[in-house]
């Protein structure tokens, strides 16, 4: 399939170069350019190429936005209508400013993005992996204590598309729920950046405490 990249940073090129490895093509954009690209894109090989946010958008089976989560009303509302869309964005106060709804636990980071790119079939997804160990933590399936990654959407079609990703990747997945249950693997919760496989990971959203 053809993956979006809306941020080519830490998350999107090592998830770039997995999709690349897992046989799918990728267009990588970011803020200041595709010419700034160039270098990724020539690593990456022929089947990823370079373009304005807007146009890795359009077109695109699956947009995965990775973009700090302070710059979330950048991203190219009418483009991803209807589309599916995995957000890897976390919520850093210190980088990302103070986001009213975040802080007091009304809203989350993904219902946020969310509510910005209305008719998106929106999934949260690799946001508690450091990208290191998304580079180096995958294994086939069925390894014995194959790492599991959770997944949250309104929308199981898009969640199966996600998933299949994260399969193709090296790791096994957990469905948390609806997009709203996403608060249980925001950062601070016992399933954010740590090693578990899918029972584990299952305990750890389940002892989450919000
Ligand atoms: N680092 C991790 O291990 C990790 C793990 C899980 C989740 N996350 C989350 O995933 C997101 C990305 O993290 P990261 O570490 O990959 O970030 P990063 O290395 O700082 O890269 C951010 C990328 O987003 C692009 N970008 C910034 N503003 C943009 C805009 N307005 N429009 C289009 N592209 C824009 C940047 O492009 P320019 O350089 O051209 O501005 C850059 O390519 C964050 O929300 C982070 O919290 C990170």
């Amino acid at each position: 399939m053809r993956i979006g990249f809306i941020g080519a940073g830490n998350i999107g090129s090592t998830l770039a170069r997995l999709s690349v490895g897992a046989g799918h093509h990728v267009v990588l954009s970011n803020s200041r350019g595709p010419d700034t690209l160039a270098d990724l894109v020539a690593r990456l090989g022929p089947a990823a190429s370079a373009a304005t946010p807007a146009e890795a958008a359009a077109g695109s089976d699956l947009v995965v936005v990775t973009i700090p989560l302070g710059a979330y009303r950048d991203v190219p509302a009418a483009e991803l209508a209807g589309a599916v869309v995995a957000d890897t964005t976390n919520h850093y106060p210190d980088r990302d400013g103070r986001i009213a709804g975040l802080d007091d636990g009304t809203t989350t980071s993904s219902e946020l993005l969310a509510r910005h790119l209305p008719g998106a079939r929106l999934v949260k997804a690799f946001n508690t992996i450091w990208s290191e160990h998304l580079a180096t933590h995958g294994q086939p399936a069925g390894s014995p204590g194959r790492r599991a990654l959770p997944v949250a959407g309104d929308d199981a079609a898009a969640k199966a598309v996600v998933a299949g990703l994260i399969d193709e990747v090296g790791f096994d997945v957990v469905d948390a729920g609806p997009l709203t249950e996403g608060r249980r693997f925001e950062p601070g919760t016992p399933a954010y950046d740590v090693r578990l496989d899918a029972g584990q990971l299952r305990r750890a959203l389940a002892d989450a405490d919000r």
